[in-house]
């Protein structure tokens, strides 16, 4: 967290933020844990040969095996282009449609299979079970509507700020069948936060929902668009049309009027599309599915740039194989699809596979901790898919309810940041009852899918770790200095890739630059070099590597925190603090949180002169929501008389951190003002 050092300093660091590394140290080895003889007996993938199939001496062809479980109107004619590193192309020459993948072919066999089921969020509205043949009806509906009543065409943008419901995964698709980049917001993002990225992307067209349900209210969503059209247009990007999707269709629930000539409702619209068929594009394998923006080391957010066939093929195998979906499972995964988790692993994998995806609208324990646990039992949920501050709060909510349900997974995923074992072994025994296998899956937005995992039917498990990398991965750790740290030495590094993978993504949206500097730029062994072996990726987390090869990681290395499993960057919640008048100076940490792995603290100094007051806090804290969403909510919002600084006059983020987190700051005796850290320690009590 502190500027002080380079990024990925972890073995120097001395204090508070390198907790975690000091942890990986002195933390036990678990013991292993077997996947059930039940799964291994169905599962798909359990031959041991794959490791070598896929070791590095056969890349990159070996992906080819990823790329056939899809169809593609041309095969490529090159699996990996390298001759622009590290701007990967992969399955170059062959053309594809996602959509296409995604629902067309299934139909022969699939037709009246249930590809989405739509969980509302109040228990007294039906599910809803949408066949692949009626996915296919709506998708092509609406993307003639996209196409006839607002012009777009291949490789527009189209901004889409919408919650959890069916009509998400049909937009989504939508924009696909006509080659359209989707640019999914989550729907917790505040109009701001949208408005920053409908105006990088430059989208005209911004898709929507008047209202959804959350903990038991219907929130009025349509009024953040409004926020978002007007904030875009501060920063000189002008939306044509915002689509309106009803919650309830046929009846409008948003406060927020209507803007003539601009807002349109798209379930009366549709009436005038209904029938209609609209032909996939084919799209090239190369050109971009969709962006998703994440938080970074600067301010803005960045939009990472998904590829059609790379991003399909990788998530498709490792759907079947990590995943282990087959075509007759109910898999439910608890994500947001307004996250990289959603698109890969709600929306594109499993659909890819004809499985049956549950969408669920609300939150996990409303209106109790019983009712995860009953839509699985309803559903028939076989396959189960979830981050640790869900599982946490469930716990914490519900230690016995799993207990009362008569749900069977075979399957239990989690995903988003590190699990600690207790929590791992509760998932396992009371969630999973015993039967269920679990994988620990390490990834980012930028890679489209699984990094790190053990294969289920093929290893065991180890709590607490993520595993090895997944066939096709070749993860190594780095030091400071780029030399390798082998399995089992205790040190913690910077983990990296080896080699590229097609789930990549393809460069940052408009910053090239950016996405060679952040990602590749520090352990490049050759700036000249057009070969691969060059150009290891870095993830920008640390990690540790046992003896028997299995990654532990650690937690960002960067100015990103890890909230309940969401990323964001501390400049973006510094900035929005700043926005207050009277604040000067604005600096957050991360905080332990017993639920949500991960919580922020913000400490602001103020204009000379102005007394502190907990109604100046409120609107610090108010502006944060504002300027990002309630994930962002600051833990405390704590006044201070100034910052501790270097000499130099950078804000020492890593005392904030230590005091916060009832640590010891270590030696403050070089800063420039020693004598504000018991002040500020006071301050924080
Ligand atoms: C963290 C989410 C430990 C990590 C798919 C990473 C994890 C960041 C795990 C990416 C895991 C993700 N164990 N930490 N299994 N999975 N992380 O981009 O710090 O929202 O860099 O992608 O989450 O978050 P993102």
């Amino acid at each position: 967290m502190s500027e002080e050092r380079s990024p990925g300093d972890l073995t120097k660091q001395q204090t508070a933020d390198i907790s975690e590394a000091q942890i990986a140290v002195h933390w036990p080895e678990e013991d292993y844990f077997s996947p059930p003889n039940a799964f291994i007996a169905q599962a798909n993938l359990t031959d041991a040969a794959v490791f070598q199939r896929f070791s590095l001496d056969k890349f990159p062809e070996c992906f080819k095996e990823f790329a056939d479980l899809l169809d593609w109107y041309k095969y490529w004619e090159t699996t990996l282009d390298t001759s622009n590193p590290p701007f990967w192309r992969w399955f170059v020459g062959g053309t594809i449609n996602a959509c296409y993948n995604c629902v067309d072919r299934h139909l022969a066999r699939h037709r009246n299979k249930t590809a989405i089921h739509f969980v509302p969020e109040p228990e007294n509205e039906a599910i809803q079970h949408l066949t692949y043949q009626e996915l296919f009806v709506r998708v092509n509906e609406f993307a003639a509507l996209l196409r006839e009543a607002c012009g777009l065409k291949t490789g527009d943008r189209v901004t889409l700020h919408m919650p959890m419901v069916a009509e998400l995964p049909i937009t989504m698709l939508a924009c696909a069948r006509l080659g359209v980049i989707h640019s999914q917001v989550f729907s917790g993002f505040s109009g701001k936060a949208c408005a920053d990225r409908v105006s990088d992307s430059e989208s005209r067209v911004l898709i929507t929902m008047d209202a959804y349900y959350r903990a038991g209210k219907l929130l009025d969503h349509k009024e953040k668009a409004d926020t978002a059209v007007d904030e875009a247009a501060k920063d000189g990007h002008k939306v044509d049309k915002v689509l309106i999707w009803q919650r309830h269709p046929g009846r409008y629930s948003s406060a927020a009027k209507l803007v003539q000539g601009r807002d349109v409702i798209v379930n009366d619209l549709l009436r005038d599309f209904r029938g209609t068929r609209v032909d996939p594009v084919q799209m090239p394998a190369e050109a971009p599915l969709f962006l998703m923006y994440t938080s970074g080391t600067t301010g803005r957010p960045k939009g990472c740039q998904h590829s059609t066939g790379g991003y399909l093929a990788y998530v498709t195998w490792t759907s079947r194989n990590i995943q282990d979906i087959h075509p007759e499972d109910v898999y439910w995964c608890m994500a947001d699809i307004g996250w990289i988790t959603g698109h890969s692993y709600i929306v594109y994998g499993p659909l890819a596979l004809a499985a049956s995806s549950v969408v669920y609208e609300g939150v996990p324990t409303h209106p109790d901790a019983g009712r995860p646990w009953r839509i699985a039992e309803d559903l028939g949920v076989n396959i189960f898919h979830t981050s640790p501050t869900a599982i946490r709060a469930l716990r914490r909510e519900g230690p016995e309810e799993p207990a009362k349900y008569h749900h069977r997974f075979k399957h239990m995923t989690t995903v988003g940041e590190p699990i600690e074992p207790a929590v791992w072994k509760w998932y396992h025994s009371a969630v999973g009852k015993g039967e269920a296998v679990i994988v620990d899956t390490w990834w980012q937005t930028e890679n489209g899918g699984f990094l790190c995992s053990t294969v289920p039917g093929l290893a065991k498990m180890k709590p607490g770790s993520a595993g090895p990398g997944i066939p096709g991965i070749h993860p190594v750790i780095y030091d400071d200095d780029g030399k390798e740290l082998p399995a089992g030495s205790g040190r913690a590094g910077n983990i990296c890739i080896r080699n590229p993978w097609p789930g990549s993504f393809q460069t940052i949206w408009k910053d090239p630059e950016r996405y060679v500097r952040q990602y590749y730029a520090r352990y490049c062994k050759n700036p000249k070099s057009k070969d691969w072996r060059d150009w290891p990726y870095m993830a920008g987390d640390g990690a540790v590597q046992a003896a028997d090869g299995y990654y532990r990681i650690l937690g960002r290395i960067d100015d990103v925190i890890n909230v309940a499993g969401h990323r964001l960057g501390t400049k973006e919640i510094e900035s929005a603090a700043l926005v207050v008048a009277e604040v000067v100076e604005a600096a957050v940490v991360p905080v332990a949180d017993e639920i949500k792995g991960k919580v922020p603290d913000l400490y602001v100094a103020l204009k000379p002169g102005l007394a502190a007051s907990a109604e100046i806090a409120n609107r610090v804290s108010a502006a944060v929501v504002s300027g990002i969403g309630a994930i962002a909510r600051p833990r405390r919002v704590i006044i201070v008389p100034d910052m501790p600084k270097t000499r130099s006059g950078k804000i020492m983020r890593r005392v904030l951190a230590a005091i916060s987190n009832r640590q010891d700051p270590g030696d403050v005796s070089t800063l420039a003002n020693p004598e504000v850290v018991d002040r500020i320690r006071e301050l924080a009590k």
